[in-house]
């Protein structure tokens, strides 16, 4: 059901496994998704583009400087008319350029140009699967938001025996149907993120701020989206592009920011990831403060910044089913977080560690202890792409529970 009418683009790199993207595209056929697919010239090798064209029932695309085949789909249009990109079997080869953002046929450039969920199915001699260089470029990808099914461990087409085998069409089956059913689980609801610093001015060319990267609530706020909630992104100054499919609303101050989290409302789940200043100069001045006489520092008076997430938690009819905080701590992070959840009255919080050490501000990796009323669940180092997804998905089980409405 999940995959009638859905389009998997999918893309055959060169490996024995090959053989076994027949069984896959002719399952995916059956369940009525439209498959197509992109070969690699290496994949020629292990199966024929005839063979694939029949099964899929489509053309078989395969050169990125075949001018007939750029006039009637670009290779942007291929990637982008997908509502999943399949990579199997996915080879080491294929790993290092997705890796390192090469574009040197069409499988890699649509890799590198789609913006859709990209599944990819590894398969390779063990020895290949455990290199350094191999690993490295599989948490390259994975920190980007790149699924992975597979590989399984067993015997090789190479006679030698682990972990490198790709997983079975059967598998990569039930990861696409995941995925893609996941893909709806927020559909019809809206939702609101903070993220990113916020700054406090002290006159017009200096302000307060802090290291807040917002590449968490970023990534948040695309997981959402993706899978199908109205996502408002309400964001300090960062560096990030958008996230696709997201309204994006930029402001500067704590004030701003919680003026356009109540505009954003009503919304089911709000997600208060934001590094919210908790003080600014109390008169911002109007004109540039001068360096007076040597040894007179001006001396800046400071007011309390209002609390968004407590202000969402607490609005009453208009509080959002979901409230999630996060809580940036460095040291006794559950206890301090347990107690933030309670005063802030939030449902979950998500702890994180915060001390220079854990490189969490600004950083890639988040470690996070889930906190809800029923309890703390420690979640493994895992990029914050990957928290936004298993958030994403706690958010997504927990509305549905609820009948999802605010
Ligand atoms: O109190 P503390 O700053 O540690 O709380 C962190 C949580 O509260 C985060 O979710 C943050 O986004 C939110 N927060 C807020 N407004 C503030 C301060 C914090 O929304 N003024």
């Amino acid at each position: 059901m999940v995959l009638d009418g859905k389009r998997i683009l999918l893309v055959i790199a060169g490996g024995i496994a090959a053989y076994k993207c027949l069984e896959l595209i002719r399952r995916l056929r059956e369940r009525g998704a439209f498959v197509r697919c992109v070969m690699t010239r290496a994949a020629a090798e292990f199966v024929t583009p005839l063979s694939v064209a029949a099964l899929s029932e489509d053309k078989v695309y395969g050169d990125l400087f075949s001018l007939t085949d750029e006039h009637e789909m670009g290779h942007i249009r291929l990637s982008r008319e997908a509502d999943l990109v399949v990579v199997a079997p996915a080879t080491a080869h294929i790993l290092a350029r997705m890796a390192g953002g090469l574009a040197d046929d069409l499988a890699t450039t649509l890799l590198l140009a789609t913006d859709k969920r990209v599944l990819v199915a590894p398969a390779m001699n063990v020895r290949m699967w455990e290199h350094a260089a191999t690993a490295a470029n599989v948490a390259t990808l994975a920190a980007r938001g790149i699924l992975f099914v597979g590989p399984r461990e067993g015997p090789m087409a190479c006679g030698e025996f682990g972990p490198g085998r790709m997983a079975e069409p059967a598998d990569i089956l039930a990861a696409i149907e995941g995925t893609l059913a996941d893909d709806g689980a927020l559909a019809g609801l809206r939702a609101l993120v903070t993220s990113g610093p916020t700054v406090e001015p002290i006159d017009p060319v200096r302000f307060i701020a802090n290291r807040s990267s917002g590449r968490q609530g970023h990534a948040i706020a695309a997981a959402l989206a993706r899978r199908g909630a109205a996502t408002t992104l309400v964001t300090g100054p960062t560096a990030l592009a958008d996230p696709p499919g997201v309204t994006v609303v930029r402001v500067e101050t704590a004030r701003e920011m919680l003026a356009a989290a109540l505009a954003a409302l009503p919304a089911s789940v709000a997600v208060c990831s934001a590094a919210v200043a908790d003080w600014r100069p109390a008169e911002a001045a109007a004109q540039k403060l001068k360096k007076n006489d040597a040894g007179k520092a001006p001396r800046i008076a400071l007011a309390e910044n209002p609390d968004i997430l407590a202000t969402l938690a607490g609005a009453g009819n208009r509080r959002p089913a979901l409230v999630v905080g996060f809580a940036a701590e460095t040291e006794n992070v559950v206890e301090n977080a347990t107690a933030k959840r309670a005063r802030k009255g939030c449902d979950w919080i998500l702890a994180n560690d915060v001390s220079p050490a854990t490189g969490t501000f600004g950083g890639a990796v988040n470690t996070i202890h889930w906190i809800t009323a029923s309890g703390v669940e420690a979640w493994p180092r895992m990029s914050k792409e990957a928290v936004a997804e298993r958030l994403a998905e706690r958010i997504a089980a927990a509305l549905a529970a609820k009948g999802g409405r605010p």
